[in-house]
């Protein structure tokens, strides 16, 4: 049996989602790794690296697919590509199924298997294959750098015989995965850190970081039982507001990562509380892509409103590429090692096992 992967539109997605590293663990399952020429060179990693451990490179996407029983992306292949794809072979990634629905449909119906790997349950066993954490971590940290960088301030307290500089105030609205990287990343920098959630149980991790929760009072707990959050009602949404406007007032930097699944982000930073905000505050916002929280925010633009500039990228991670096709390598390789039966040595789709039913592109 052989995986394969090919390349990625190098336009919108820096990742890979084989790395090196990770072949000697594939090849250790008794499995073969074809890949495109050129698949990681813009990563500065050469073809030589990935041959030296094992894999076979082609010279074209049709070539790679035509001789791999599963494909390994990052994103959905072109539909070119998607297209060549036949019966009984596999194709994992992130997928977007609800995005991709036809195209999807299309290969199904030749008896192709996809996988989408943002399906995953969030349970103990697929914790090693949870990409939404993998990634979701290294983006909370990505937006603190980021943001710090355009902050025309120190961050941390600083007493000099010319002064005293006062320490950084930083909110992260959304205490989950990128939430609470982005606190303890702001907070290693010696920012003071505020944070807020409508989950209850994520006060406790903020404190333990070190950070202040506010908490809307008298609010209910939001989580559902899978651990995400509900929607708000209009008089959370009420009290939230007014809390947050307060606060902002002493606020230099906002992270936001506030989502819900399968719906738009919320938006919590309206454009009136910006404008209560100091100047030369800077707003990251990393929903950007979900419709982002801030009502401002503009994909991959830098929005100056008041004095407060207000960032958010489509794709904050090919900014740490490298960091985040390592996690996701792994991730997949988790993923591949449990759909692959090591005794039969070939791919068992067994419907009993909930990591391979949900992620399981119907
Ligand atoms: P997410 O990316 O869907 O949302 C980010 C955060 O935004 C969440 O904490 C959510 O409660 C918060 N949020 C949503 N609406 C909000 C609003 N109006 N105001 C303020 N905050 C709002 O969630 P993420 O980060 O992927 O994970 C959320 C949960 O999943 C957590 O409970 C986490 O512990 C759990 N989890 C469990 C894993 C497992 O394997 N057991 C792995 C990873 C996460």
């Amino acid at each position: 049996m052989i995986i394969g992967s090919i390349s990625e539109n190098l336009n919108i997605e820096k990742r890979v989602a084989i790395t090196p590293e990770i072949i000697k663990k594939y090849k250790s399952l008794g499995l073969g790794v074809n890949l495109i020429k050129d698949y990681a060179k813009h990563l500065g990693i050469s073809d030589q690296e990935y041959e030296a451990e094992g894999a076979s490179i082609f010279q074209s996407n049709e070539e790679v697919i035509a001789n791999s029983n599963a494909i390994l992306q990052m994103n959905i292949p072109n539909d070119d590509d998607l297209l060549k794809l036949k019966k009984d072979q596999i194709l994992i990634g992130v997928l977007n199924p609800y995005l991709n629905e036809k195209k999807l449909k299309e290969i199904k119906l030749k008896n192709v298997n996809c996988f989408s790997l943002e399906l995953l349950p969030r349970i103990t066993r697929a914790q090693s294959m949870d990409i939404l954490s993998s990634q979701a971590n290294l983006a909370g940290y990505k937006a603190v750098i980021d943001s710090f960088a355009y902050f025309q301030k120190a961050i941390p307290m600083m007493m000099t015989a010319a002064g005293t500089i006062s320490a950084a105030k930083v909110l992260v609205v959304g205490a989950g995965v990128a939430g609470l990287q982005a606190i303890a990343t702001a907070k290693r920098m010696g920012a003071i850190v505020f944070a807020t959630d409508v989950r209850l149980a994520s006060k406790e991790q903020v404190e333990s970081l070190g950070g202040k929760f506010l908490t809307v009072e008298g609010a209910e707990n939001l989580e559902t039982d899978g651990g995400y959050a509900k929607e708000t009602s209009e008089e959370f949404k009420i009290k939230q507001e007014n809390l947050i406007k307060e606060t902002l007032k002493k606020i230099d930097i906002v992270v936001c990562t506030a989502l819900i699944p399968g719906k738009k982000a919320p938006i919590i930073i309206k454009k009136d509380m910006i404008e209560v905000m100091p100047t030369g505050s800077v707003i990251y916002d990393l929903a950007a892509s979900q419709g982002g929280n801030s009502e401002l925010t503009k994909v991959d633009e830098i929005v100056e409103a008041k004095g407060v500039k207000i960032m958010g990228k489509k794709n904050i991670l090919n900014k740490l590429p490298i960091s985040a096709s390592n996690l996701y390598a792994k991730n997949m390789y988790n993923f591949v090692s449990n759909l692959f039966d090591k005794e039969k040595k070939s791919f068992a789709i067994n419907s009993d096992d909930e990591i391979i039913e949900k992620t399981k592109v119907k």
